[in-house]
């Protein structure tokens, strides 16, 4: 099967005001429909830049990025942007709801560009789809304000999948939660999977990370196989 995600001798430098910084030097990267990875690494390795390569909102400085068997590594910044609103979906730590909006609202803004228009009752149905995909469709009508911090970031995802991304990118989308709701919400992340979705986890948790199918660990600007020996 024609792998979902390519990487081949990734390499990133950033410059800030210091001095440049080789964050990603010569990575590799396999993913597959359906297929989940976590990536571990200490604070400062490189694992929101390297989601940022993935989701097509930076490019690399060297390397290859094959995405579903085509090499999108010189794409055109209109055509990557496409690409990104077409497959891909992105949770973040921060849930960035709007309060005054229901959670159905929220998730009907991510149809609001791009997608044309769709008659209000398939909207409808890919909305509520989408909230019962991650288990709050009994929600649909609350603010955020009125919804726990699992929930809120329930609402976020259900976002991020009612374009029915081919990946699913989320940066530490725990980090705000406690162990237990963090579970639930890593949870609802993992059953995407389900539906042929590709997910890229970045965690600290160590246990979140073991419930992926894959375990990775970034150092050095390289991705390490890092799976624990403990069975769960
Ligand atoms: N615009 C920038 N210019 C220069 N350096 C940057 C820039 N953005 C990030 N960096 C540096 O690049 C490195 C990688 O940052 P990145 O945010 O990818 O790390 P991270 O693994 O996501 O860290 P954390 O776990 O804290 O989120 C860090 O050392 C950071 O300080
Ligand atoms: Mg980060």
């Amino acid at each position: 099967m024609t792998p979902l995600i390519q990487l081949a001798g990734i390499s990133k430098t950033l410059r800030g005001q210091g001095a440049p910084r080789i964050v990603l030097s010569g990575l590799d990267l396999t993913v597959h429909s359906g297929e989940s990875v976590a990536i571990l690494g200490r604070s400062g390795s490189g694992k929101s830049t390297l989601l940022s390569l993935i989701g097509l909102f930076d490019r690399p400085d060297g390397g290859r990025y094959v995405f579903a068997g085509q090499d999108i590594s010189r794409l055109s910044e209109r055509r990557a942007a496409r690409l990104r609103s077409d497959s891909f979906g992105f949770v973040f730590q921060r849930f960035f709801l709007l309060k005054h909006l229901t959670a159905a609202q929220n998730v009907a803004m991510a149809l609001v560009n791009g997608q044309g228009w769709l008659p209000r009752r398939m909207r409808r149905a890919k909305i509520m789809a989408a909230l019962d995909q991650v288990g709050i469709a009994h929600l649909a009508k609350q603010k955020p304000p009125r919804l726990s911090g699992g929930e809120q970031q329930r609402v976020a995802i259900a976002r991020a999948l009612v374009r029915r991304p081919r990946v699913l990118l989320a940066d530490e989308p725990t980090g705000a939660l406690d162990t237990e709701t963090g579970n639930l919400v890593v949870d609802a992340l993992h059953a995407t999977t389900n539906h042929g979705c590709a997910l890229i986890l970045v965690t600290h948790d160590h246990d979140h990370a073991e419930r992926m199918g894959h375990v990775l660990r970034l150092s050095d600007g390289v991705l390490h196989e890092a799976r624990q020996e403990v069975s769960r």
